[in-house]
Order: structure tokens, then C-alpha cells, then sequence
């Protein structure tokens, strides 16, 4: 995996949105896969501050939400689809029928499932999915002992995501049991992988995903096993790597590497 430490979560988000926009100016009808929480917002007013100021263009573009709670409306403010909406689609010309999100009001999820892994192949796979990591270490809502195989499925969320996830909500007893996400092998399947982090609390999930075992424990891991897997993190997600020095070795002979 590549890992690159920037002093800050500014910094890290700058560095994310060069990533995506690369894509973007290689491939205009790029399939993007997009992550909610806290950690991608910046990359997110990164994305439309090029779009408005440089005209990076979304207009062919498609893109892929990686999970969803299961029970909230779109209107929800909670919802995945009501942050996505608020915090990218409404400020950037990507087309609506562009916009996949898993649905937490249908009433069939094996169906729907199914039918979101099938969109997602249609379009031609994913060219370049965003990350976060939980603080256990898991990845969209893939919790501890998730198959690394796993499709878009429903899951229970663990008690520590619960708890995480309180805040953006008024008590812990709000917050969803279920989500339906996409699976780790679904996630897998993408041509790049892109994961952020920011901030001490992730320091432990970040140093077990790139250098611990690779384990159904922490689903972030399987990054490892992808050959366009790349991390950015700042400083203080990056404060418990054993190999610190050695990435920002890598980073420094970077320009002169043959
Ligand atoms: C949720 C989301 C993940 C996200 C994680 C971390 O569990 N399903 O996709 O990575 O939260 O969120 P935050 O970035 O707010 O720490």
C-alpha cells in the first residue's frame, strides 16, 4: 500500500482531491465510489471549490455511495443520502441519474442488493473508491469478522460504530442497528482504492489496517491485498506506524525514483 502523511487533515484532504481529480481529467465519465462520516468532508469542499473555480467537470461522471443506514428516509438529515446531497451533488453538475446510494427504505433488500451490485458492473466497475476507516477498523459499514469476500449486504452495526455515530445524532438510542453496505470483495473490485484518515482516535485502526495481519477483524487490512491501494493520512492518524520513517523516506526520493 502507499502511504502518504501530510501535516494536517487540510493537507490530507488538498492531497485527496489531486487523486480524484487525476482521475477525473484521464477518464471524464469516471465511476467514482464516494464514503460518508467526517473524514471525507473536506475533500468533498476541496472537489467543489475546483469545480467552481477551475471547472472540474462531473458532468459524465457517475458515482457510488458505499453505504447506507437502514430505516432513515433520503430526507433524514442523518441519512447518507442528505449528507451526500448537502456536502457534494447540490454544489457540483453531476447528473442525478448519475448518483447511486444504497436505499434504507426498501422493501426488499436482498433484491435491492442484488440489483446495486449488477449497476455497479454495468457502469463498468468503479475506477477510484474513497475510504474512511472506522475507529475498529472497518471500512463503509464492514464490521469486525466481515467476510473479506462479502457483497453489498445488510449488516448490524457493532456497538463501538454505534457509539462513534452518536454524535451526529441527539442520543445513541437514535441511531440505526442496520445498514446495508457494500461488501469488502465489492469494495475490492475497484481499480484504486483511496483511504483517509485524520486525527489521533484512528492512529490504532490506521496502524493494524497497512501493517497488522491481514483479518476479518479489521476489515481495512484487506487494502492490503489490492495493487492500487493508497492511504493519506495526517499526522497524528499516522502516529502509531511502526514504518513512519520509511514512508516519508519513500515520499522524499520519490522524485528521483527511476
Ligand atoms: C461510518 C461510515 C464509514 C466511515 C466511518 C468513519 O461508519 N460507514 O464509511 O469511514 O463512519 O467516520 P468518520 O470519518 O466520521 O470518522
Amino acid at each position: 500500500m502507499e502511504i502518504i502523511v501530510r501535516d494536517n487533515a487540510d493537507q490530507m484532504s488538498r492531497s485527496a482531491a489531486t487523486v480524484v481529480a487525476r482521475v477525473l481529467n484521464s477518464k471524464p465519465n469516471a465511476v467514482l465510489g464516494l464514503a460518508t462520516g467526517s473524514t471525507p468532508l473536506g475533500l468533498y469542499k476541496e472537489l467543489i471549490r475546483m469545480h467552481k473555480d477551475e471547472g472540474l467537470d462531473f458532468s459524465q461522471v457517475t458515482t457510488f455511495n458505499l453505504d447506507e443506514y437502514v430505516g432513515l428516509t433520503k430526507k433524514h438529515p442523518q441519512s447518507y443520502h442528505y449528507f451526500m446531497h448537502e456536502n457534494l451533488f447540490k454544489h457540483i453538475n453531476i447528473p442525478t441519474q448519475n448518483i447511486y446510494i444504497p436505499s434504507g427504505t426498501t422493501d426488499n433488500y436482498e433484491a435491492f442488493c442484488e440489483w446495486y451490485e449488477d449497476q455497479i458492473e454495468r457502469c463498468g466497475g468503479i475506477d477510484l473508491q474513497i475510504l474512511g476507516i472506522g475507529s475498529d477498523g472497518h471500512i463503509a459499514f464492514n464490521e469486525p469478522t466481515s467476510s473479506l469476500g462479502s457483497r453489498t449486504r445488510i449488516k448490524t452495526l457493532a456497538k463501538q460504530t454505534i457509539d462513534d455515530n452518536a454524535r451526529f445524532f441527539d442520543s445513541a438510542e437514535e441511531v440505526p442497528i442496520y445498514a446495508i453496505t457494500m461488501g469488502v470483495g465489492t469494495i475490492l473490485e475497484a481499480r484504486k482504492l483511496l483511504l483517509l484518515a485524520n486525527g489521533r482516535a484512528k492512529a490504532a485502526a490506521v496502524a493494524a489496517a497497512v501493517e497488522g495481519p491481514v483479518t476479518s477483524m479489521i476489515t481495512a487490512s484487506a487494502l492490503q491485498l489490492h495493487h492500487e491501494a493508497m492511504a493519506i493520512v495526517d499526522r497524528e492518524a499516522a502516529s502509531s506506524l511502526r514504518m513512519l520513517e520509511y514512508y516519508e523516506w519513500i515520499q522524499a526520493k520519490m522524485p528521483d525514483a527511476p
